[in-house]
């Protein structure tokens, strides 16, 4: 499984990646923003950080909505960095790009996706990844992970080499479930990875063995 972080924001990127188990990086425009991020030059300088600071994929979602807007501006995002992966909204044109870039060889990743439907049609086209949000679907009383079942089976009825990237991950038991479920890669906040460490009985264990090891010297 691999574990992507879900921020724009360098530290924790950094952090995550100093601690070993970093795969990639998502980001999309609510990230940027969040960390002030503005303006395509700003923008872009950011996202050639980002894959400076990390060895994996590192996704970049287009802005625009029409197909020949998100192949021009697909095109100049994948020629950034050859870490780039080509973020693309689960839109009719969308799946226009994603088959576009499909033939291109450039790796895309669908994004807001939120029904299996929807998965399907982006593995047809031949998507590298495929993005079902599911903390946003907890959040509508809609079971997210039971969507992530639906994809994990279709797929692999199939053989569809579309790597199911479970986004909106929004705490340590949603890594879990999806590990569980059998999801290629997740991307989450930091602390969802970081309260994958926690576990009291270390705490104690570890304590104990260090009081004990001061006994004896
Ligand atoms: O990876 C998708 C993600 O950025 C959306 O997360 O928490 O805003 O639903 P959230």
């Amino acid at each position: 499984m691999k574990f992507f972080i879900d921020t724009a924001n360098l530290d924790q990127i950094k952090e995550a990646e100093a601690l070993g188990v970093l795969d990639g990086v998502t980001t999309n425009p609510s990230l940027m923003a969040k960390e002030g991020i503005t303006g395509q030059e700003n923008i872009i300088n950011h996202y050639v950080a980002i894959c400076e600071a990390v060895e994996g994929d590192v996704s970049a979602e287009v802005i625009a909505t029409d197909f020949e807007g998100m192949v021009k501006e697909g095109e100049a995002l994948a020629a950034l960095h050859p870490q780039i992966v080509v973020k693309i909204p689960m839109i009719e044109d969308g799946v226009k790009a994603l088959k576009y870039f499909a033939n291109q060889g450039i790796k895309t990743n669908c994004t807001l996706v939120f029904s299996a439907g929807q998965a399907l049609l982006a593995a047809k086209a031949g998507a590298t990844y495929v993005s079902p949000f599911i903390g946003r679907l907890d959040d509508i009383s809609t079971d997210g992970l039971n969507l992530i079942e639906e994809i994990r089976e279709i797929y692999d009825n199939y053989d569809f080499n579309t790597q199911i990237l479970a986004a909106s991950v929004r705490h340590t038991m949603h890594v879990i479930d999806c590990a569980k479920i059998g999801a290629d890669v997740m991307t989450g906040p930091l602390s969802s990875i970081k309260g994958l460490l926690k576990h009291p009985l270390t705490d104690i264990g570890l304590a104990k063995f260090l009081e004990d090891y001061k006994k004896g010297n």
